[in-house]
């Protein structure tokens, strides 16, 4: 069987990594890739949002099956262009896809199926915006509609700030016409948890939860990144909150779109608050969850190849997950600067030195091969992942590969899965 992985970050070599151990898979492309899915795919440099130009490239290469790891090449259709050629493929289309290209799409079907969500309005119109803004005060959370490449919500402790964000949205468009729809939203308080199912539209197959860790710096502090770390499971969620996401959240979403005919086939992400009053949405993606997936991926015991192939073609019903019950930790090393500016080229070593060390995984994020060296080509360079009986041993073991590695002004937080002790 041949395959092909769209997308070039951690999540994409994670992915790889889990399909390669399909015995059936013959050649794996990247598309395009990084230094670390290069060694285990055929990298092929092309315009993975050019979807005319990835069909084709699949048809020409008898690609059996494509799964799309980003969200913009997946809001952009090209699911729907690999099925009107009659490709397999694992993503949802266009119209499932806007449960992330659109917040207040995400918003009208959490609320006709039921599903707990922050409370929020939506405006296109400024001076009505912040006539909302001064009835409910601060804190509160200002949204761009669409996709802002992690950078579009602001969480704003003051008036000022949520002001200041709201202009930057519908005026400055300073994202777009990501923008040109700007969401303001309740603050929650509380613990974040991600919970993904495999679906066809019919079937949902939940994962095990995750937690992902968004601030930069330990302790929480620090501006939003697009994750800096994650562990799966999450010891403090217990079967019954868990068991009430997927049959109050996954589940009735799922029903809800399949009602008003979208079929949607391939992974959805709910990433939740918990907060006192219980687990609330905040927000859905079409996609794997990265740094999620690097940690989920580890342990699943099931064939994936099998899970993806029933997907997409709507067969998933006679399928079940089969999990490890060991404990995974990512932790992501980032280049000195992210997420504000930061600058490629740094050579990194350590990489080979890792051997004697059991259980660790190193999936390359934003890397590149230079000659015969590994260079930095991203804001997150690397995530380092350590398996474990428990949270310690998990922690360890990546921390312990963390240590062996080193970059110039590489950075990464120190207090990964701290959570799920204390
Ligand atoms: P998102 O891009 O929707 O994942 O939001 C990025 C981060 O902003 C989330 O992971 C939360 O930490 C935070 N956030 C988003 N919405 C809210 C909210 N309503 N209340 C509190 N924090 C939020
Ligand atoms: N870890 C958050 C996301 O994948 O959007």
């Amino acid at each position: 069987m041949r395959v092909m992985v769209v997308g070039g970050g951690a999540r994409e070599h994670a992915l790889i990594w889990k399909i390669s151990r399909n015995s059936s898979i013959s050649k794996i492309y990247a598309a395009p890739g990084n230094a670390g899915s290069c060694s285990a795919a055929e990298c092929i440099d092309i315009d993975v949002n050019d979807s005319e130009a990835m069909a084709r490239f699949a048809e020409d290469n008898q690609i059996d099956l494509t799964v799309v790891g980003p969200e913009a090449p997946l809001t952009a259709g090209i699911a729907d262009v690999f099925n009107a050629h009659g490709l397999r493929v694992f993503g949802p289309g266009r119209d499932a896809a806007r449960m992330e290209g659109s917040k207040k799409f995400a918003k009208e079907i959490m609320q006709k199926a039921g599903v707990a969500a922050a409370a929020s309005e939506t405006f296109t119109d400024y001076a009505a915006a912040l006539a909302y803004l001064d009835r409910v005060g601060a804190p509160v959370v200002v949204k761009a509609d669409g996709l802002a490449a992690g950078k579009g919500v602001t969480v704003c402790d003051d008036i000022n700030t949520a002001r200041a964000a709201i202009k930057e949205c519908l005026v400055d468009k300073r994202f777009g016409p990501a923008g040109d729809v700007c969401m303001i939203e309740e603050f929650l308080s509380g613990p974040e948890l991600t919970v993904m199912a495999f679906t066809d539209g019919e079937t949902v197959l939940p994962m095990l939860p995750a937690q992902d860790h968004k601030p930069a710096l330990d302790g929480d502090k620090g501006p939003n990144t697009g994750g800096m770390g994650a562990y799966s499971p999450v010891p403090k969620v217990n079967a019954e909150t868990y068991d009430w996401i997927v049959d109050n959240v996954l589940r009735p979403t799922v029903d809800q779109l399949t009602a008003e005919g979208i079929n949607y086939r391939g992974v959805l992400y709910a990433g939740l608050i918990l907060t006192d009053k219980g687990p609330v949405v905040l927000e859905f993606n079409c996609r794997f969850g990265d740094p999620e997936a690097q940690v989920i991926l580890p342990l699943l015991e099931s064939d994936i190849v099998e899970i993806m192939m029933a997907t997409a073609e709507g067969n998933l019903k006679d399928y079940k997950l089969n999990w490890s019950d060991r404990m995974c930790v990512a932790v992501v090393m980032a280049s000195a600067g992210y997420p504000g500016e930061y600058r490629n080229g740094a050579e990194i070593t350590g990489l080979d030195n890792l051997g004697d060390i059991p259980n660790v995984i190193v999936f390359h994020a934003g890397t590149k091969r230079v000659d015969d060296k590994v260079v930095t080509a991203g804001g997150r360079v690397l995530n380092v992942v350590g398996l474990g009986r428990d949270v310690h041993e998990a922690r360890d073991r990546a921390y312990a590969g963390v240590e062996r590695i080193s970059f110039d002004g590489m950075h990464f937080r120190k207090d990964i899965a701290l959570k799920a002790i204390q």
